[in-house]
């Protein structure tokens, strides 16, 4: 039974549930992943086992948001249809064109339907559909799951399935559903989405499904059993800054505790993190457009250009269907390429690849010019190994232990491609165990003896206040607990297994002036009323500490929550019951 679950968890995290349903009943294992969440087992061939066994590879495709926001209309989309195909990013392998926010009319018709703008699609979305697929493409289109898009526009919420037969009418092959005033709904996201995917099974068209929850982490409770990909960043945008920072939120520790070293464990074939659109031609110069999109590729980020098709040049066009470099995105075994140095201005990442070799990405983000090496030892491979240069398209020869890419200004890379070809796969570095990161046992589980799987603003320090000093409040020490400073989130995976969380919550004695702080437990989601467990009010370095109790039956996800400006909030003793 032991070798049975450990099998499971295995290929629980190499396949979606409709390879795995196939593979498991083979090998007689159990088949669900996560309980709640889990759909059922599909019958080979329905829309259901088709929906599961989409986007195997990271999806490709143009997104309307970042170069037009809004103002999109059915001219210029049949001229970015165009522009797909003349370009050669079709054949490069961009299906999906997506229209995102801005498409609708601000009301629903009689029936309820939602309607395209009038003025700007006067032909229809069916119309507007069969162009695209006329053209070999793909067609997606832009919702939102509350009761409003971020534009104002009409929301699902409350016509999900209305919505989604609709959108299987008009032959949708991609959605992206957004969040916006979703928290409002009176459901919990994972239960939200789930809706969806049931809706979108039910409409007897399978669609990507693009869960678009901000910097929310679909990846811990189960959205790899809902979705294809999920955001894991805030909106990005044409700038480095922001391009350094969307990549981190997926392969850094923005959003997750450093012991996982990013978001690599939570990715594969079906289930992509996505660190947001491309933003490669609307970035500074080709150096920056060629970094961007690197990264994105190392890190097997679903690829939704953002640039103006219809006028890039023609270096631009280069960079996106470059097809050595695109091929280590689409790398067959689902790797997402995971940091093997880091100090704060260079970097190495390696993604281990089907065939047996290496992408590695030597990357400068530094005010100076900068040598950036790649040891053998750091990507598991020992003596002398051929390396590819996958821009120039060049074999650079056979080098023995390190390669290093000399003088690379700001904002430059090498990507490279290591190791011979038709040897056995590298074996990837070990993911987080579960019991470092889920409650588990019987009995007691202090929060403080687990690793947190997302946080919001700052990170909260482990068993001291937020300064490292011992947690006191009001001359009482405690030695276990969590100090945060300001405003901070920090979501804790209870697995559905306690029943009882209990903590005791008060500003820490080194809390300065007269700062004050708000406790909040919160069920899975990070903002609005839906999810608030508790709320202590506001309390200020005076107050005397309070006892929390609260009932966590069936919680997944438990988020602690600090709303304070500098105070040192702490949440002391911090444990949950299991039976
Ligand atoms: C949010 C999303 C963006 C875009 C806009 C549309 O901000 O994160 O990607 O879809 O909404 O309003």
């Amino acid at each position: 039974m032991l070798a049975a679950t450990a099998m499971k968890r295995i290929l629980c995290s190499l396949f979606k549930p409709a390879a795995l349903a196939a593979l498991a009943a083979l090998l007689l294992l159990p088949t669900s992943c996560s309980a709640g969440v889990a759909p059922k087992t599909s019958v080979p061939g329905s829309t259901e086992a088709l929906y599961h066994s989409l986007a195997m590879t990271p999806p490709m495709g143009w997104n309307s948001w970042n170069v037009f926001q809004g103002k999109i209309d059915e001219e210029k989309i049949r001229g970015i249809a165009d522009a797909m195909v003349a370009s050669g990013m079709r054949d490069a392998g961009y299906q999906y064109l997506v229209l995102d926010d801005g498409w609708m009319a601000d009301q629903r018709d009689s029936a309820g339907n939602l309607v395209p703008d009038p003025a700007r699609f006067p032909s229809g979305m069916k119309a507007l559909a069969d162009y695209i697929h006329s053209k070999g493409l793909k067609f997606g289109i832009y919702e939102d799951r509350g009761h409003s898009t971020c534009m104002k526009l009409p929301g699902s919420f409350q016509h999900e399935q209305q919505d989604m037969n609709l959108f299987a009418q008009w032959g949708v092959d991609y959605l992206k559903l957004d969040s916006c005033y979703a928290e409002i709904n009176g459901r919990l996201s994972t239960a939200d989405y789930a809706v969806y995917r049931d809706c979108i099974i039910k409409s007897g068209r399978p669609m990507i499904l693009s869960l678009a929850n901000y910097t929310d982490p679909s990846w811990a409770w189960g959205g790899d059993q809902i979705g294809h990909l999920w955001r894991t960043s805030y909106d990005i945008g044409p700038s480095m800054g922001s391009v350094y920072y969307c990549a981190d939120t997926t392969a850094g520790d923005i959003v997750i505790h450093p012991a996982f070293n990013g978001l690599w464990q939570f990715a594969g074939p079906g289930r992509w993190n996505d660190p947001d659109m491309l933003e490669v031609g609307n970035l500074q110069s080709d150096r920056e457009n060629r970094t961007h999109f690197a990264l994105w590729c190392i890190l097997a980020a679903p690829l939704m250009a953002g640039n103006d098709l219809r006028s890039m040049t023609d270096s631009t066009r280069d960079v996106l269907i470059a097809q050595e470099v695109i091929k280590i995105d689409q790398d067959p075994r689902g790797i997402q390429g995971y940091k093997v140095y880091d100090d704060g201005d260079h970097e190495v990442y390696s993604k281990p690849l089907s065939d047996g070799t290496t992408a590695v990405l030597l990357l400068n983000k530094g005010d100076n010019n900068a040598d950036v090496t790649v040891s053998w030892n750091q990507i598991g491979l020992k003596g002398p190994q051929p390396v590819r240069d996958l821009w120039k398209r060049k074999d650079l020869g056979a080098y023995t232990d390190r390669f290093t890419a000399r003088d690379l200004p700001q904002h430059d890379h090498r990507l490279l491609k290591i190791g011979t070809a038709g040897r056995e796969l590298l074996p990837l570095p070990k993911p987080v165990a579960p019991a470092k990161y889920m409650v588990a046992s019987h009995g007691k589980t202090y929060l403080s003896d687990l690793y947190y799987v997302w946080r919001s603003r700052e990170a909260p320090r482990y068993n001291s206040n937020f300064e490292g000093r011992p947690l006191v409040i009001r001359g009482n020490p405690y030695a276990r607990g969590l100090g945060f400073k300001g405003h901070g989130q920090a979501m804790f995976k209870l697995n559905g297994r306690a029943h009882r969380f209990h903590a005791v919550v008060g500003l820490d004695d080194a809390s300065q002036g007269d700062d004050s702080c708000r406790f909040k437990v919160r069920n899975l989601d990070p903002i609005g009323p839906t999810s608030l467990l508790y709320d202590s009010g506001q309390m200020t370095r005076e107050a005397a500490p309070k006892t929390v109790d609260v009932d966590v039956t069936g919680v997944d996800c438990l988020i602690l929550e600090c709303e304070g400006k500098k105070a040192l909030g702490n949440w002391a003793d911090a444990q949950v019951l299991t039976d």
